[in-house]
């Protein structure tokens, strides 16, 4: 019988089946390995308002584009980007989320990102802000930049 296993496992036809199931079982593993890539997160959980090139609508959501900085330059608005909603309740884990934010800041503020300001989120910085929980948004966005601005874009 163990003979007939080795038989089995050697034979160059089951050899062939076994590399066909491999290459069509490849592309499931791809997307499973992309789903916690930053870009792919951004399309799946944020783009939908906030548009692919980050730019909002115009009073309604508001841009990330060339935005990301104001806030982060500031302690509370660095807090404030992780307590928005959409990031707060994101269905991510909180290292996924310091991975979207830190690749939001690369593409949508690109000049922040290398002028040797910023500070890369963390995981564990994620997950100090988010046991904080709930925070009045608007309050707080008027608190952090000093401002009545209210996402006018
Ligand atoms: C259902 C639509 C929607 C989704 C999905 C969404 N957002 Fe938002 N986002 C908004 C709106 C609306 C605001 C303004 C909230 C407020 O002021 O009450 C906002 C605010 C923000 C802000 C603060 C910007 C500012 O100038 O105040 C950031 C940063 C942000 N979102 C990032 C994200 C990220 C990252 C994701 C994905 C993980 C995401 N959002 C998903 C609609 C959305």
């Amino acid at each position: 019988m163990i003979t007939g296993f080795h038989g089995l496992a050697g034979n160059t036809s089951t050899s062939c089946v076994w590399a066909c199931i491999c290459i069509l079982f490849f592309p499931s593993l791809l997307q499973a390995k992309s789903s916690s890539e930053p870009s792919y997160n951004y399309k799946l959980f944020c783009q939908g308002c906030h548009l692919p090139d980050g730019t909002g609508v115009l009073g309604e959501v508001p841009s990330l584009a060339n935005n990301l900085s104001r806030y982060i330059k500031i302690p509370e608005g660095r807090e404030f980007i992780v307590q928005v909603p959409g990031v707060m309740h994101a269905l991510l884990t909180d290292a996924e989320v310091a991975e979207l934010l830190n690749w939001l800041v690369k593409n949508f503020d690109y000049q922040f990102y290398v002028g040797g300001e910023f500070l890369p989120y963390s995981g564990k910085e994620v997950t100090n802000i988010r046991a904080k929980g709930y925070v009045d948004i608007v309050a707080k966005r008027k608190s952090v930049l000093k401002s009545s601005y209210d996402f006018e874009n």
